[in-house]
């Protein structure tokens, strides 16, 4: 269903199926990296360090929006390391217990991915602080009055967290991390050399315009683009001669709905019921979430970016507006502007 957000093609969260594709088109080293260059630069640099020093490298916190290659990044520095990675998430980990036992389970040097660090509780981050600080896991032995604690060390590790949401990281969690980098949305040129770096591996012949024409609708987002590349090749494979060509994407994307800056049919809703019940706006955030029935977060943390990235939607201190730009792309007239014949 086009209106169904767990289905929906374009939304950049991870999901099930996007697992065969994700792992065998997940770059391995930094030099295989496209994009982010600012963030590669430097992890280039603290990472030449640490090895040179002969030590782990220092935490380093990766925020951004979904989809922008986190998890990638963090199995990268590991790579490039030449240490194991474990992989979790703030919502797994629920008690003391849980990250104790994945702290003492780390060899030497491990890389320690936490996604959606933000959602950490309390209590669980309170044993983390010492462990990133000190290198120690203090627990705290028995009840009451003969309660004791005791501090075991634990091997070097380097703490890579990810979060859509950096303001929602406490301070002291925040201060921990030495090294701290913001994830841009991709151009449409640098989505279009992972399209062509992906078609490659998964043996789909591509021409440049099919891969621009994808990059261009895949909204800063490299696993969209990924996703929309796979449902492409089905078009060309029945309806032509399996090469992707700029005809064939363009066919192949208008059926999927997704319009040609990338935009599905709940973005167009999203924009479409501020015009037409808000005038365009401002408008509460909460008030837009009620009236298109999704949640107030995953319109903030997955609709709005790429709305305010390509300038349709804006955020002020009254509330949320649609732009010029945004009422032009939908073919509508602003309130008060009248067009010109
Ligand atoms: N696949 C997904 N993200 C990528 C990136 N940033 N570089 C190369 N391939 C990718």
């Amino acid at each position: 269903m086009e209106s169904d957000f767990e289905n929906r093609i374009v939304a950049p969260e991870y999901s099930a199926e996007d697992t065969d594709i994700e792992i065998s088109l997940r770059p391995k080293r930094l030099s295989e990296y496209i994009g982010q260059e600012k963030a590669k630069e430097n992890l280039k640099i603290y990472i030449e360090a640490a090895k040179k020093r002969a030590e782990s490298l220092d935490h380093v916190l990766l925020y951004g929006p979904p989809g922008l290659g986190k998890t990638t990044l963090a199995g990268i520095i590991a790579n490039e390391m030449g240490v194991n990675l474990r992989v979790t998430s703030g919502p797994a980990i629920e008690k003391q217990g849980d990250l104790a036992a994945i702290l003492t389970n780390l060899s030497e040097g491990d890389v320690l991915f936490i996604d959606e660090i933000h959602r950490l509780n309390r209590s669980v981050e309170e044993i983390l602080y010492p462990a990133m600080e000190d290198g120690a896991l203090d627990i705290i032995i028995g009840k009451g009055p003969s309660a004791r604690s005791i501090r075991l060390d634990l091997p070097h590790f380097t703490l890579v967290g990810a979060t859509t949401r950096a303001g929602q990281i406490s301070a002291p969690m925040r201060d921990r991390f030495g090294v701290i980098c913001r994830l841009e949305m991709y151009t449409p040129d640098e989505l279009a050399m992972i399209v062509k770096r992906s078609a490659d591996i998964l043996g789909i012949f591509i021409e440049d315009d099919g891969a621009a024409e994808i990059a261009s609708r895949s909204r800063g987002t490299p696993r969209i683009a990924n996703r929309l590349l796979k449902r492409v090749r089905d078009f060309a494979q029945v309806m032509g001669d399996g090469t992707v060509d700029r005809d064939c994407s363009r066919i192949a994307l208008d059926r999927m709905e997704i319009d040609p800056l990338g935009l599905d049919s709940i973005d167009r809703l999203l924009l479409t019921a501020m015009i037409r019940n808000y005038n365009g706006g401002p408008v509460g955030l909460e008030t837009i979430a009620a009236a298109i029935g999704e949640e107030a977060v995953t319109i903030e943390d997955v609709y709005e970016p790429y709305l305010m990235q390509i300038g349709f939607l804006a955020r002020t201190a009254r509330g949320r507006t649609v732009t010029p730009a945004g009422y032009a792309h939908l073919g509508l007239d602003m309130p008060g502007q009248q067009t010109l014949f």
